[in-house]
Parts: structure tokens; sequence; C-alpha cells
């Protein structure tokens, strides 16, 4: 007899392979056309060093602007390009290099500073969340004045650990950016103080209205519990990377499906499957491939005051804020894969009941391009406004596609995937038929999943058993796809494991 509680079909949370497990023939390290390397290859191959890639400063659409640029100028108002004598790089260098000498900063200092070289923000930017931070937090915690001088001198270093162009990855087209985790430090230590040129700007008719925000002045102002938990996460990561350089690699890779399956002919059945209430994705889940339920532009509301799963992975891991900086808003089936990002603080509760818990000491193995076993894979589910709206193939199919993209394990031999309820808090969708979305896809890219259910025991249950019965049954995908057409077309949007159920078993649930 078979067991009604479905866990005879369900995997251990140890049968589910690991990035240590994967024997991943990573060759030498190399760029190409679509691998751009911002370290030098051959002093990384020889095992000498992380040296910066030498290269052209170049001032293009197709790159990042940056503020050292030889082509970034700026006047009393702001940036204009070659009508102004004053080199931006000039204006930013001096005024940190005065900031830098010094062994304590105000928050006026920063705000004056920051103010010289963004001279059109004057009266628009606000910084009342750094000053409450810094006047709020006990003395014994509060070493955010000593380090704000040792942020300038990391943003300094721009025109010396950057001199390779960055080249955007823009929508449409794989590409990777593999960098070092000082050059990201030294990113976002010029992020913090907002140096980059155009890039405050949001109007719709705006340069990089399509890319996320990279300056950090939304993160400085409107004072709340939340900002001075994700102030408490930031300033922990820049005095881990100021004390001791991080010596390790990351790569960024924007990942553009170009063939979507053929979701009504795929006969593959069930992957592996582990459910569970609890833990979460970014601790047990930890060397899997783990999903961050991500906004279109990466990141979501990271840099303001958003605080859910997305923001906080990016917050305990802050190396993911950088991807802002390159990365162009991803379309339906596109998605972007991090590998090597460091974990550097532990947080408790969610959204309003975050809390920044402590420093986070990382213990994860590299592999052989110095990287830290740790993949996230960064998909955007849709945005749902009203509950009804998701029952309905075509945007169906538009998350199969955008999960399968996430999913496709294009070597082989990648890890399983550490998922949950992607889609269901922020953005409206049904659990149900998100777990079921996410099972077909991963057993189309033939991988297994865990599934945090984040609390929620009936999810679990209901999953085990409903995973017990595709087992059980045999059921493919392409059933799967005809019984959720079936389900759509019903227009009736009751329970969808119930009417699975008895879909797949008809006999036996008229009983
Ligand atoms: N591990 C496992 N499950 C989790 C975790 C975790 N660490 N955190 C939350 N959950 P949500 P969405 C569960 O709302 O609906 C952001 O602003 C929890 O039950 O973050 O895809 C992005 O930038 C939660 O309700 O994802 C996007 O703009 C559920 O997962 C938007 O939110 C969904 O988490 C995406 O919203």
């Amino acid at each position: 007899t078979q067991r009604e509680d479905g866990a005879s079909s369900c995997s251990q949370l140890d049968d589910l392979k690991r990035l240590s497990q994967c024997d991943n023939k990573l060759g030498r390290l190399d760029f190409s056309k679509t691998h751009n390397v911002l370290v030098d290859v051959d002093v990384f191959n020889r095992g000498v060093g992380l040296i910066p890639q030498e290269g052209r400063d170049v001032w293009h659409s197709n790159f990042v602007k940056m503020p050292c640029s030889q082509s970034s100028y700026m006047n009393k108002t702001g940036y204009v390009k070659h009508s102004s004598p004053k080199k931006r790089w000039d204006v930013i260098s001096k005024r940190l290099s005065s900031l830098a000498k010094k062994s304590t900063l105000s928050v006026n200092d920063l705000e004056e500073a920051i103010i010289k070289y963004n001279p059109k923000y004057k009266d628009q930017w606000s910084f009342d969340a750094l000053f409450t931070l810094v006047k709020v937090v006990p003395k014994a915690d509060n070493y955010f004045p000593e380090l704000f001088p040792k942020i300038a001198t990391l943003a300094l270093r721009l025109p010396d650990l950057v001199k390779k162009a960055i080249p955007l990855l823009q929508r449409g087209h794989a590409a990777t950016i593999t960098l070092s985790q000082a050059q990201i430090a030294c990113l976002l230590a010029n992020a913090f103080f907002c140096t980059f040129p155009h890039r405050n700007a949001s109007s719709p008719k705006a340069e990089y209205h399509s890319y996320p925000s990279i300056n950090f002045t939304s993160l400085f102002r409107g004072w709340s519990d939340r900002k001075r938990e994700k102030l408490r996460a930031i300033m922990n990561y820049f005095r881990v990377v100021t004390d001791s350089e991080p010596q390790g690699l990351v790569t960024f890779e924007r990942r553009c499906l170009k063939d979507t399956p053929k979701w009504r002919s795929c006969t593959k059945k069930m992957p592996k499957l582990h459910v569970t209430s609890q833990g979460t994705i970014e601790d047990e889940g930890t060397g899997m491939l783990q999903v961050d339920f991500a906004c279109s532009s990466i990141g979501g509301g990271v840099l303001d005051s958003g605080l859910v799963q997305e923001e906080i992975l990016f917050l305990i891991h802050p190396e993911l804020i950088v991807s802002r900086l390159f990365t162009e808003k991803l379309d339906d089936n596109e998605c972007l894969i991090i590998t090597g990002i460091q974990k550097f603080s532990c947080y408790s509760g969610f959204s309003d009941s975050f809390e920044w818990t402590g420093h986070h000491d990382d213990k994860l193995d590299r592999d052989k391009w110095h990287r830290l076993k740790r993949q996230i894979v960064a998909i955007d589910a849709l945005n749902f406004k009203h509950r009804s709206e998701q029952y309905n193939m075509t945007k169906v199919t538009r998350e199969l596609n955008k999960a399968y993209c996430g999913f496709k394990d294009n070597g082989h031999n990648g890890p399983d995937i550490a998922t949950g309820k992607w889609g269901c808090g922020a953005f409206h969708g049904d659990p149900e038929l998100k777990a079921v979305i996410q099972l077909m896809a991963a057993a189309n890219a033939k991988r297994g999943l865990v599934f945090f259910t984040f609390q929620d025991e009936k999810l679990k249950q209901d999953l085990e058993q409903m995973y017990h019965l595709l087992v059980t049954e045999g059921t493919t995908v392409e059933k799967l796809y005809r019984h959720l057409e079936d389900y759509c077309a019903s227009r009736s949007y009751g329970d969808l494991f119930e009417f699975l159920r008895n879909a797949i078993r008809p006999s036996r649930s008229q009983l």
C-alpha cells in the first residue's frame, strides 16, 4: 500500500547536490568575447595573485560610465560634457582625499563632499537616516565616524583597481563579467560616496532609466527602523573589507533563453524534491543554486526601503549590490547568475521585524577560480495585482520559461536548486501553482529541488502529498501542463492541488 504522508517519495536534504560535490571541470580562467575578466588572467593562472587587468578608459553607451573617466566633466550645476574644464574625478578625489586624511568624520562632512560633486541635488537629497544612525547607535557599537574615512580611502583607489572598462550586461545579450572582491568593494565604496555619473536621474528619458540605481542616496534618506538595520548590515560589510581586503573572484552571468522549451511535449518526469518548513534558502540552501526572488530591476528596493527576500539576500551578501551597476532590467527570458559572493552578516526576522544580528565569518571553500562556493540565481516572477490574473496559460508559460532559464544547467554538472515561495509574497502568486511550475522547470532542467516553505506547515504537507502522487503516477511535465490548461480553462480557481488530484486519479477521488 502507498503511504499517504508522501514522505516516502521525497528525498532527504543530504541527497541533494551542492557545489562542494560538483566536479565542475573549470579550465584556466580566460576572457572571451562574452566573458569579461577584470583581473589579469595570466597572473591569476600562474597563481601569483590578483592584479587588475590593464585596459582602456571607455566612455560609451555599452560600458559603465566611470567617475574617474577622462571623459567625465562637470561644471557648477552638475556634469557637462567637454564644455567645462573641470574633470569630475579631480573634484571627487580632492574631496575624498581630504576626508580620507581625517581619523573621524561626521555625516555633515560626508554630505558636504557628496553634494560638492552632485550640486544639482543640493536641495533634493537628504542624509537624515545616516545622521540618525550615527546619533542613536550606542557608543560601543558606533564605529561609523572612524569607518567613513576608510571608505573614502577605498573609493579613491578606483583608477588603480579598475583599469579596464566594465561592459554593461544589456538586455538580450548573454554575457559574463568576472571581477575581484577587492574591485567590488572599491566600486561599492564609490556607490556609497555617490560618485557614479549619469546615475541619479530616474525619469523615463534618463540615460540609465532601464538600470537599477547604484549611488546610495536613497539609502541615506528617510530614517526608519528598517533603515537602521539595513545600514548596520552595509556598514558591517565596509568595516570588514576596509580591515582586510577580501581575496577572491566573483562572476556575474546574464543568461538569455533563446529557444523556449516545448512544454506541451516534454516527457520528463518529476525531479528529486525535499520539502521543509524549517530553515531558509540562504542558510540551509548554501552550496545549492539559491533562488533570489528578484525584481526585474536586480536588487529591488535594497537601496531604498524594500526588505523582503531579495533585499535581505543583498544586505547579508552586499557584493550582490554591485550587479545594479551593470545589469539592465531582466526580460521575460533572462536571469542573472552570480557565483562566489561572500556572506558578511547574520539576521533575524523579515520585513518590518528584520534585524541585523552580527557579523558572519564565511568559511566556505573556494573553487579553482577562487570563487566561494556560493551561487545565486536571480529570477523575477510576475507581479499579480489580482490573484485571478495568474491562472492564464500565457502567464504560466512565462513563469515556466523564466524558472527554466534560471534552472537550466549549461555545464550539466551544477548543484541542485534551493527555492521556495517564489513570487508569492510581494508579488501575490499562488504558492501551489508556483511550486508546480518550479517542479516542471526543474524536471526539464534535470535538477533536484529543495523547497523551503518558510514556516508554512500546511504547504509542506500538501506539497509532499502532491509530489508523492505525481511520482507514483509517473506524471510527466507535458501531462501537468495539460492539467494546468484545464485548470485555467475551468475558471473555477479553487485549490490547485485538489484539482490535480482529481485530474490525475479520477477514479479514486470519486470514491
Ligand atoms: N527563504 C525561504 N523562503 C523565504 C525567505 C527565505 N530567506 N524569505 C521569504 N521567504 P518575497 P516575491 C518566503 O515577497 O513575491 C522584492 O522587493 C516568504 O514566505 O520576497 O517574489 C523583490 O525585489 C515570502 O512571503 O518574493 C521583488 O520586487 C515568500 O517567500 C519582490 O520583492 C516570497 O518572498 C518579489 O516578491
